[in-house]
């Protein structure tokens, strides 16, 4: 039986030692799981060993040449390296007492930021699914919207926030872009309206001059945020400065782990106040959705250290680059259709003689992902993976579909 308190031999280096040797190679030895909860420990390091093969080997390699099917990017060892120092510390920034330096760095990550977007700042959150969900309620709260307008192609989280805050949903339908049909909206006095700078089937950009056009605008800007760090592609986004509140998922295309995502508004103080809660055992409101949150913050910081908005920048330029290549490679291919020029790096095709299931199903697991647009099945490459071979993924695709 395990000893408690640990035994006083174990040696944190030695562990995390073999931790970075296991992450880095490529034997690791498959061990059975018990079915049920184990009544007695193996011990850390033999903890350790068992789930190697199942941790490290039963993941996609986000990082692999022909990863191009998800939102999901692999991140840079820096990360890592932060999100150990985290998880060391264990730090609530929900209690500033634990967390004083992290408390800090969100300030001054979001003080960076925030100008991009037009806003005052914000709080990290675990995801925009809750950065959309938390825009949703300040608009409620803050501006008394009573219904919520976005397009057909919005991300789910949208209709889950508006069930969660009783609010009405009105979608309205998307142009041939896939972008939402401007003619086609309804009044907007009363509602708060989401734009998507970057849906998630298609990577469409809703028309953002369409913001300060209802009582609150909310930019779900989860996928395509980072752009505004582009001098190559940030005017794409023009019009979002002047939003009311905006969701980016860091863990997308700011190559964070998960989970970190940014809310951000433009009247900080009036969000806040409809958004934050006091409490006896609170030195200060807990603010937004979460209750206990990491301190996303640091790997972020860590990053723009590393990388500078340069870095970034250079980054994703890479990848709008590379989706624009393959979008090249497939109207070039009399055997492939292109739904669309790609927007922000997802392209969306199908082959002429067979279907998007098949030609997915043919190449590499995790090479594409499929989506679905009034009622066809496509073919999808999100462009999230700097360290993609483009030329490798069209061979293959080329190969796939003779
Ligand atoms: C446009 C858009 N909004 C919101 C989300 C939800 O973000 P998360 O997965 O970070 O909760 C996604 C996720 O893919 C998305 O594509």
């Amino acid at each position: 039986m395990t000893p408690y308190p640990p035994d006083p031999s174990f040696n944190t280096h030695d562990g995390l030692s073999r931790a970075l040797e296991l992450l880095t190679s490529r034997n690791h030895d498959s061990v059975d799981l018990p079915l049920t909860l184990p009544e007695s420990g193996l011990g850390d390091m033999r903890a350790l060993e068992a789930l190697s093969s199942h941790v490290l080997d039963g993941a996609a390699q986000l990082d692999s040449p022909t990863s191009v099917a998800h939102m999901d990017p692999p991140t840079p060892w820096i990360t890592w390296a932060m999100a150990l120092w985290n998880a060391s510390l264990n730090q609530n920034m929900l209690h500033e007492m634990t967390s004083p330096f992290a408390t800090q760095a969100e300030a001054l990550v979001l003080s960076w930021l925030s100008p991009y977007f037009g806003m005052q700042g914000g709080h990290f959150c675990a995801g925009s699914t809750i950065a959309n969900l938390t825009g949703i309620w300040a608009a409620r709260d803050a501006a008394g919207v009573k219904r919520v307008v976005t397009s057909e192609a919005a991300h789910l989280s949208i209709e889950k926030a508006c069930r969660l805050l009783r609010l009405e949903l009105v979608k309205v339908p998307v142009d041939p872009q896939g972008r939402l049909d401007c003619a086609q909206l309804p009044n907007l006095d009363d509602a708060c309206l989401v734009l998507t700078a970057g849906t998630t089937a298609t990577g469409s950009i809703d028309p953002l001059s369409l913001v300060g056009a209802a009582r609150w605008t909310h930019v779900d800007a989860a996928w395509a945020g980072p752009l505004r760090l582009s001098r190559t592609h940030s005017e794409r986004l023009n019009g979002i400065e002047a939003a009311d509140s905006v969701a980016v998922s860091a863990h997308k295309w700011l190559f964070q782990p998960k989970d970190s995502a940014l809310i951000m508004f433009r009247n900080l103080e009036l969000a806040n106040a409809a958004i934050s809660f006091g409490g006896s055992y609170l030195a200060s409101p807990n603010v937004g959705v979460q209750g206990s949150r990491s301190a996303a913050a640091i790997p972020l910081l860590a990053t723009f250290l590393a990388w500078g908005r340069e870095g970034v920048a250079q980054r994703l330029d890479h990848l709008m680059q590379m989706a624009d290549s393959l979008a090249d490679a497939i109207e070039k291919s009399d055997r492939l259709e292109l739904w669309g020029r790609p927007q922000t790096a997802i392209n969306v095709f199908r082959p002429m003689s067979s279907s998007a299931a098949a030609l997915v199903e043919a190449l590499p697991s995790g090479m594409l992902s499929t989506c679905v647009l009034e009622g066809q099945t496509w073919a999808r490459s999100v462009a999230a993976n700097p360290l993609a071979d483009m030329a490798l993924v069209v061979e293959k695709i080329r190969a796939a579909c003779p």
